[in-house]
């Protein structure tokens, strides 16, 4: 052969080579993050995470492992790639923005297996970050035992991270500030800086009828996803046919980009619901610290807390303070047992709680009234009585359910695996059909399925209000590492706003008793008064509450501030923050905005633009501050309220003390 041919048939088998591998990469609508699949010799997929040109994530490796031998991670060949884009904006009932722009680049890759097992990779790149989802459909058997996922996320350089361990049981614990390679184990949200200056966060959205994701290290910088397993070790279990939940990963060149993100909920299906003029955002008290002091008891006893005469008070004080919901706990039998298996009845009030009177009295004074299911763990117990139920509240008016997994499952299974994940979603469906709307404890974490389901309207899902009550406490840091780590997920039902933060009133009170160990008798809670206020814009709940007892809020001139609160707002912006140490968020609601800052334990002074006014018009700011003297520590308790009218032209100089924050509303004159 000639050496002309010899050129020709290289070019030619090169020219080969490129048909055989088509391009399989895929960029954000403004092109600075690109994303890239790779297929290795044994078949195996990997991808890139490039952002302005720079690797973030590299060589990390996809695919599943079968117990029986399906192979699922390897011995693939691409068959097709497709392309498409969307950009659109569409609406919901409520939220931090009603309104969201869903606009990205989509790669559908598929890929085929010598198992003739198919495969489509969908990869999202939007502006804000990454998702990619497996769609799996595998011939010739019933059903798969998923036994690990092999998906890495291989950082290509050391970073810092924010998150809290990896647990299949609870997500109430602190957060670590560590570097990525220090990591052991994450629960996501896992947040993270690059040394290039890169924040990011990895999650999962629309998780369904699957087992959570977790993370863990297995060294060079990579972190493993990990599902929560059932008790004989199978991770899930699916029929031959099934599409994972989006694994994520937002990116923001600031870390206030992550919270101003609404990728998780762009990765959610559209709202399936008929109707949703019966969710709203609202305001709330209840019947609930005092049992955490140990003023109160859930039982029925001499302290009982949900009485018929404690149920009106609240409800005449929320009737008086613009509040439109009371919470009652310890209502219903089975609370004697606390601690054990609990066998709850959900339809059987303590005799001192006379339901249709509360109802009838509630109803009178335009007052929801917010029932409470807690299941104590026993999940039998609940699935068994939870359909009537919830019929039997909402025959007495009540459309407000918190409900409540305080306790382990039966039988080894555990909150986050594919059982916890099936029986939450579950509650979810049965609340939609009875257009009740939930408020979740100890729920599994949010994926942003509020968007598909908004009767889902708030969860727990890390350390709330409570732990103040009984332990060591939240540390200040704690408020300012939730927004850019849990509440990336979605709302949290936090329960901010305890004013006798020393509990002063309560803590030497003769029917105060320790509960537990932990309780060294001189719990507080861990911040500044005004930091209270501000915890109710900054921790975003639909369903907000006010958590302490109506006496320490009588006659006191802050708690206007709660008065004056809207909730429901249209808008939100994280203006200025960093994770752990400090943040300032404006929320939007009718013409009215909220502002609400927080730092750790350091003092800090803001310079705050109010460009997020509406120009040209004025505003009454009413300031929360920090008083000069107030410091968490040491006084915590003092406060100054200032007013002065403002437009969108002026700065104000938000100013807090350690442990502290500022929260002002901005009433259109
Ligand atoms: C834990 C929940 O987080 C809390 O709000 C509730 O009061 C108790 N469980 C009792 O249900
Ligand atoms: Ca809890």
């Amino acid at each position: 052969m000639k050496v002309k041919h010899l050129v020709v048939a290289f070019l030619c088998m090169l020219g080969c080579c490129a048909c055989s591998s088509p391009k399989t990469e895929v960029k954000s609508p403004d092109g600075h993050i690109k994303m890239t699949l790779t297929v290795d010799e044994n078949g195996t997929p990997f991808y890139n995470v490039s952002v302005n040109d720079s690797l973030l994530i590299e060589n990390s490796k996809m695919g599943f492992v079968e117990g029986n031998g399906v192979i699922l991670g390897g011995g693939f060949r691409i068959e097709k790639t497709t392309f498409d884009s969307k950009d659109e904006t569409w609406t919901q009932p409520w939220g931090e923005n009603k309104t969201n722009r869903n606009h990205y680049n989509e790669m559908a890759v598929n890929l085929i297996n010598e198992d003739q097992v198919q495969l489509t990779l969908r990869f999202r790149v939007f502006n804000d970050g990454v998702g990619f989802r497996y769609e799996y459909n595998v011939p010739n058997v019933d059903s798969l035992m998923i036994t690990d996922e092999l998906t890495t996320f291989h950082f290509r350089q050391d970073g810092t991270s924010w998150s809290i361990p990896a647990s299949a049981e609870t997500y109430e614990l602190l957060y670590k500030q560590q570097p990525i390679s220090e990591v052991e184990t994450a629960n996501t949200p896992f947040t993270f800086k690059t040394a290039d200056g890169v924040y990011g966060s990895i999650h999962e959205a629309a998780l369904y009828d699957f087992s959570e994701m977790t993370l863990k290290q297995i060294g060079d910088y990579t972190l493993k996803a990990e599902l929560t397993p059932w008790p004989d070790g199978i991770k899930v279990r699916k029929s031959n046919h099934f599409t994972t939940s989006w694994r994520t990963i937002q990116i923001a060149p600031e870390a206030v980009g992550l919270i101003n993100s609404s990728l998780i909920l762009n990765l959610n299906d559209p709202c399936v619901l008929e109707t949703t003029d019966w969710i709203r955002p609202l305001k709330y008290i209840g019947v609930w610290w005092g049992m955490h002091l140990g003023v109160e008891t859930w039982k029925m006893d001499e302290r009982h807390g949900a009485t018929t005469v404690n149920a009106k008070k609240y409800i005449d004080f929320a009737a008086a303070n613009n509040i439109e919901a009371v919470l009652f706990e310890g209502w219903n039998e089975g609370w004697e047992s606390w601690g054990g298996m609990q066998n709850f009845d959900f339809t059987k009030p303590y005799a001192d709680f006379d339901i249709d009177e509360i109802v009838r009295y509630a109803k009178e004074k335009g007052i929801e009234i917010i029932g409470h299911h807690e299941t104590g763990g026993n999940i039998p117990n609940y699935e068994r009585q939870m359909d009537h139920a919830m019929q039997w509240y909402t025959d007495h008016s009540i459309h407000i359910l918190k409900t409540g997994y305080a306790g382990a499952f039966p039988n080894g299974l555990s909150h986050h695996g594919q059982y916890g994940v099936n029986h939450y979603q579950k509650v979810v469906e049965t609340a939609a059909e009875h257009r009740m709307t939930l408020d979740a404890h100890e729920p599994i974490k949010d994926t942003g399925i509020r968007r598909t389901w908004p009767n889902m309207m708030t969860r727990e899902g890390a350390r709330g209000m409570e732990w103040n009550a009984w332990s060591e406490g939240n540390p200040p840091s704690h408020h300012v590492m939730l927004p850019f780590t849990r509440l990336l997920s979605g709302p949290m039902d936090y329960t901010p706003g305890t004013f006798d933060i020393l509990f002063q009133q309560t803590k030497d009170s003769p029917r105060r008793r320790k509960w537990n160990d932990q309780d060294k008798g001189n719990s507080r809670v861990n911040t500044t008064l005004a930091k209270q206020i501000a915890n109710w814009v900054i921790l975003y709940s639909p369903l907000q509450m006010a958590s302490d007892m109506i006496e320490h809020y009588e006659g006191h001139p802050a708690f206007r501030f709660f008065r004056d609160f809207d909730p429901d707002c249209d808008e939100s912006k994280a203006l200025a923050g960093e994770p752990g140490e400090f943040v300032a968020v404006v929320r939007k609601a009718k013409n009215n905005y909220f502002f609400g800052a927080a730092t750790n334990e350091a003092p800090r002074t803001l310079e705050i633009k109010l460009d997020f006014l509406k120009p040209g018009k004025q505003y009454k700011a009413v300031i929360y501050a920090d008083g000069e003297k107030a410091d968490w520590k040491t006084n915590p308790a003092d406060y100054q309220i200032t007013e002065q009218t403002v437009t969108a032209e002026n700065t104000l100089t938000v100013r807090m003390a350690a442990g502290g924050g500022q929260a002002i509303s901005f009433i259109q004159l």
